[in-house]
């Protein structure tokens, strides 16, 4: 086949996303639903909520994404969806409309790990990226070091035990008063703050150097601020901002570049929406560049939940012979290195 057009489609939190992606690294068209107004009045996700939403937008954006690329619909050659990991009513949402455009369409169905859409936004930011490397990937669910062999062949190496990395950043964010999600609000807030203000820790995992725990330094945070409420004192939040995304920083960029220096990666990529965190994103570009390794960061709007990337991945599923039938079902959790996982 010359040029495989794929649309593919990704529900598996509070985003519906459509695209349109060209022999997997071309994106024709990216369209995002997100329903984080929805979800900002309670102060996180709500389940049920998200897989209306869903339900209510996606045959729309993935008309609207079919116009944006100029195709049409008997020109597509796969659909590809998000089937695990997420919310299971959310990602259901998506199956069930990836499952009768590919019925309806004659055309294959590619079931497509989320993490490792994840992990393929860098082959659409940077198109001389191929495996091997060693990937961080961290978002508002999932925490984990990959090391990434070949396009459907990676294993995990470490992951967080307990909270997600943006799971925390959001977490902090509530206790600071500043809204969801948080994580770009602290971003913001943290810029100017002296980092070295507050202690927080630093947690490590006995015996399993790559695993990660964020609960712990969340609880900090909240004891910093319950203490001085209690003292009536006025805390200094840009500080407590800065002090946080340090400690997150910390957690996650030298045991990247151990790993790196362990496995002999000399390429290292960080996807997932915290990703996009400015502290993160220059720790590891000093990190990179004093120990000689190339470093690929997607551009913050490839970093978050997009359709975009699952049509990547979904491509290079395709190539390794990957299909589901319309049994297909969603799965709200998935190792990404299960072999044969449907
Ligand atoms: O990848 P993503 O869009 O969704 C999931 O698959 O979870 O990631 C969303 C997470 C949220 O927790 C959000 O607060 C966090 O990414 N995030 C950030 C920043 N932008 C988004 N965290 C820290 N700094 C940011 N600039």
């Amino acid at each position: 086949m010359d040029i495989m057009l794929i649309l593919s489609i990704e529900t598996s939190c509070d985003e519906t996303a459509a695209a349109v992606t060209r022999d997997g690294r071309i994106v024709l068209a990216d369209e995002i639903f997100s329903q984080v107004d929805k979800h900002a009045l309670y102060g996180g996700v709500v389940p049920e909520i998200a897989s209306r939403s869903h339900v209510e937008v996606i045959t729309d954006l993935a008309d609207s994404a079919l116009r944006s690329a100029g195709a049409e619909r008997g020109e597509l050659d796969a659909v590809a969806v998000t089937c695990a990991p997420g919310l299971i009513g959310a990602l259901l949402a998506g199956v069930s409309f990836a499952k009768g455009a590919a019925f309806s369409l004659g055309v294959p169905l590619i079931p497509v790990h989320h993490i490792r859409g994840h992990i393929a936004s860098n082959y659409i930011a940077f198109p001389e990226l191929a495996p091997p490397f060693l990937c961080l990937i961290v978002s508002g669910g999932n925490s984990l070091i990959a090391d990434v062999r070949g396009y459907t062949d990676m294993s995990v190496i470490g992951a967080t035990r307990d909270d997600a990395a943006g799971e925390c950043f959001d977490k902090v964010a509530r206790a600071l008063g500043l809204g969801y999600p948080g994580g770009k609000l602290i971003d913001e807030l943290a810029r100017g703050g002296d980092d070295t203000a507050f202690k927080l820790p630093r947690a490590s995992v006995e015996g399993r150097p790559y695993d990660m725990s964020f609960s712990g330094l969340k609880s900090a945070v909240i004891n910093v601020l319950r203490g001085a409420e209690r003292r009536g004192e006025e805390l200094d939040l840009r500080s407590l901002a800065a002090s946080f995304s340090a400690a997150v920083s910390d957690a996650l960029v030298p045991r990247v570049m151990d790993a790196a220096r362990k496995l002999g990666r000399d390429k290292i990529a960080v996807a997932g929406g915290v990703a996009a965190n400015s502290r993160i994103r220059g720790d590891f570009e000093r990190a990179a560049r004093a120990d000689g390794r190339r470093l690929y960061m997607p551009p913050p709007a490839l970093c978050g939940d997009n359709a975009a990337m699952i049509g990547c991945q979904g491509y290079y599923e395709y190539l390794a012979g990957v299909r589901a039938d319309m049994s297909l079902n969603a799965y709200a959790t998935m190792p990404i290195d299960k072999k044969e996982w449907l």
